[in-house]
């Protein structure tokens, strides 16, 4: 099988297409008019809290599901009225990972690949290309119940390829995992794209979004509420922060001093965090970042630590909606909320 194509009568440029995408669950309104452009070969990222909708979205963009109004596109092909067509040309990966444990790796993949009307021939060239291309080679006779979650999560990810899809949907692909098993997951995702692949991303993390994705769509509670490239969106609300600490504490005050006296062009004001003795200046390109550490550094002031940090989902949030992500406005503290486990 060779890679299937779009819809001949597809917009060209345009993987994904929604627009006014509504589902109701009773009162909640998971998706209350859901409005998405995914460029051919990008990489775009829903960001939004555990509720948003996510889910919701890619169960719809998958065909498990029928909206309750609006129109989707994929490859040209409508969700609704043409899923046999557009399930060819997808893969999904989901939040929790879809292999069966009782198998090795290998015949996971095998049998994947014979769902998909793979000869056998084919499909067994395929699983062991990618377990190759996965690095579970060495694991691939192992049933996946002994896989470690980075392995497992690998393993899915080489099924959601089996079809060589031209549109791969992510949903939450790292939630759950360690920070080193979480960079793999993202390297591997980086090279897929390389390929060629369009991918619709859901994580409930900015730093994963700044990580892979082209174009953002934050949504919360059935709603887009911002959009648009990761620059454009970090600038809204802040961008990175760089985190400065002095080797010499008693240089933190003076040293706040200076880079607010720097006249960097557009630096907004610098805070000193005496708890961790380090100074935090908002940064909004790699320009200024350079440019306050090389002013520093001529100084002659030795510093212990530099690291950058992104703003976290929720202060995303508070800068766009004015609340804080997960907490019903104006109802319940947010602190009064119980955590729903992921
Ligand atoms: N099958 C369902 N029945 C009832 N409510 C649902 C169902 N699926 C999702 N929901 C609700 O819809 C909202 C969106 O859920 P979901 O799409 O899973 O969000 P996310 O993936 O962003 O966490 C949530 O409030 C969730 O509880
Ligand atoms: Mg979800």
């Amino acid at each position: 099988m060779t890679r299937t194509d779009k819809n001949p009568s597809a917009a060209t440029g345009t993987a994904v297409t929604v627009r006014g995408l509504v589902k109701h669950y009773g009162e909640t309104k998971a998706l209350d008019g859901v409005d998405l452009d995914v460029r051919e070969g990008t990489v775009m990222g829903v960001l939004g809290p555990n509720g948003a909708g996510k889910t919701t979205l890619v169960r719809i963009l998958s065909t498990l599901l029928t909206p309750d109004a609006g129109q989707a596109t994929v490859a040209g092909y409508d969700v609704v009225h043409q899923p046999r067509q557009l399930r060819r040309v997808i893969g999904l990966t989901g939040q929790y990972a879809s292999v069966d444990e009782k198998l090795p790796g290998w015949e996971n993949l095998y049998m994947i690949g014979r769902l998909l009307d793979l000869s056998r021939r084919e499909a067994r060239a395929r699983a062991d290309e990618l377990l190759e291309r996965f690095s579970l080679t060495e694991a691939a006779k192992r049933p996946a119940s002994t896989y470690s979650g980075g392995m497992r999560r690998r393993l899915d990810l080489a099924a959601s390829m089996i079809g060589r899809p031209a549109v791969l949907y992510l949903d939450e692909p790292t939630t759950g995992l360690d920070p080193r098993t979480r960079n793999e997951v993202w390297d591997e995702v980086k090279r897929m794209v390389g390929d060629g692949v369009t991918v619709l991303l859901t994580t409930q993390y900015m730093e994963e979004a700044e990580q892979l994705a082209t174009e953002l769509t934050v949504v919360d509670r059935g709603k887009v509420i911002a959009g648009g490239g990761i620059e454009e969106l970090k600038a809204k609300v802040g961008g990175r922060a760089l985190r400065v600490r002095p080797a010499d504490p008693a240089q933190l005050r003076p040293l706040a001093g200076w880079i607010d006296d720097l006249g960097v062009t557009g630096l907004a004001g610098t805070t000193v965090d005496a708890e961790r003795g380090s100074v935090l200046v908002p940064v909004l390109s790699d320009e200024q970042l350079t440019a306050v550490i090389g002013a520093v550094t001529a100084r002659g002031i030795t510093l212990s630590s530099v690291t950058t940090e992104l703003p976290s989902l929720d202060e995303v949030f508070l800068s766009l909606t004015g609340h804080r992500a997960g907490a019903p406005q104006d109802t319940v503290p947010a602190d009064n909320r119980e955590e729903v486990a992921v």
